[in-house]
């Protein structure tokens, strides 16, 4: 394949981007995704406080128009995200207890009624772990350690066709705390028939050449509980082709790996512009680390 895309394909797999409601007025952006794309994530306007603004009154508006977006352009979405700590609606803030779980499957059963069918895979739940691989403190955590589960089995009833998934950051490193948390729960979720398809790997990577520990390890460690991974918001310091090649390397080693999304396209993009971490660069010039990429997807 000579784009990311027809790379990924030839073994089944997806190459996707995350773009912004600002980006539908960017010919330039629109110019590279087009062509080097076949998934996409809405940057911000997916998420609680951008559906469900206020209790009970949705707004799809912007969610839509980059849902639009992708179809025309013969791409699928993924859908970013249900519930999280960040980015929720103030109406939640003034919440608690049963309240705010019942606001919490409220918004689930909105928005998936509305996008019933059209999403390939949700990330029901978003950055629900410390570090140290115990529950990260939360309203929603409050509500009870099952909070997790039930946001889960409320997504899989509303929407039974979308791959309802668990995302995070810093779990790519096999031997880490949060891994290991993380690891833990979907293990728990599987044995009790919890539903869960899949694991996003958020894969903001900082500095260094190498992977961080084990990074394949934990794909597959993820994969044997029989669940999906994918890696959902790609981004490297300075974009290190060794970094890029080794995290596309990985995912082509695991065939549950099914695919890639980078944080955005031109570094331009990028909430981390200053790191340069994208495989585009200010200018739509491919850099090192796109040729790494594709290398490593044609590899396989
Ligand atoms: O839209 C307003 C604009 O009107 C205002 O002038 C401007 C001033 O700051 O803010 C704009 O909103 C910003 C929004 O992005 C749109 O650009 C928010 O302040 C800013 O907080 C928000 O940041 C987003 C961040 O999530 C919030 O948590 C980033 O764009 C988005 O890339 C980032 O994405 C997250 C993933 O969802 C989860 N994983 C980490 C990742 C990176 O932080």
């Amino acid at each position: 394949g000579t784009t990311l895309k027809a790379a990924a394909e030839r073994s089944g797999r997806y190459f996707g981007f995350a773009m912004g409601a600002d980006r539908l007025n960017d010919s330039g952006f629109q110019t590279i995704a087009r062509r080097e794309f076949d998934m996409l994530t809405a940057v911000n306007e997916m998420k609680p406080d951008a559906t469900e603004p206020s209790q009970g009154r949705f707004d799809f508006s912007r969610g839509d128009a980059l849902y639009n977006w992708a179809v025309q352009n013969g791409m699928r979405v993924r859908g970013h995200t249900l519930a999280w700590h960040a980015q929720q609606p103030s109406f939640w803030r003034n919440l608690s207890g049963s309240a705010l779980r019942s606001a919490m499957i409220s918004h689930i059963n909105g928005v998936l009624a509305h996008y019933k069918g059209k999403i390939f895979q949700w990330d029901v739940v978003n950055e629900a772990f410390e570090e140290n691989g115990s529950r990260r403190s939360s309203n929603l955590q409050a509500t009870g350690n099952d909070w997790i589960e039930a946001a889960f089995r409320a997504a899989r009833t509303a929407d039974p066709a979308a791959q309802l998934c668990y995302n995070d950051y810093n779990i790519e490193n096999w031997t880490y705390g949060k891994t290991q948390g993380v690891y833990r729960m979907i293990q728990d979720f599987k044995s009790r028939g919890v539903p869960i398809d899949c694991v996003g790997l958020q894969t903001h990577f900082t500095g260094g050449s190498s992977l961080p520990g084990n990074f394949q390890q934990t794909l597959s460690s993820f994969a044997a509980l029989g669940v999906d991974v994918v890696l959902t918001e790609v981004d490297v310091t300075n974009a290190s082709s060794s970094q890029y090649q080794g995290l596309t390397q990985a995912c082509m080693n695991v065939p549950r790996c099914l695919g890639i999304t980078t944080w955005g396209v031109r570094d331009s993009d990028s909430w981390r512009s200053n790191e340069s971490p994208l495989l585009f660069d200010s200018g739509s010039n491919k850099k090192a680390a796109y040729t790494s990429v594709l290398n490593a997807l044609n590899a396989a």
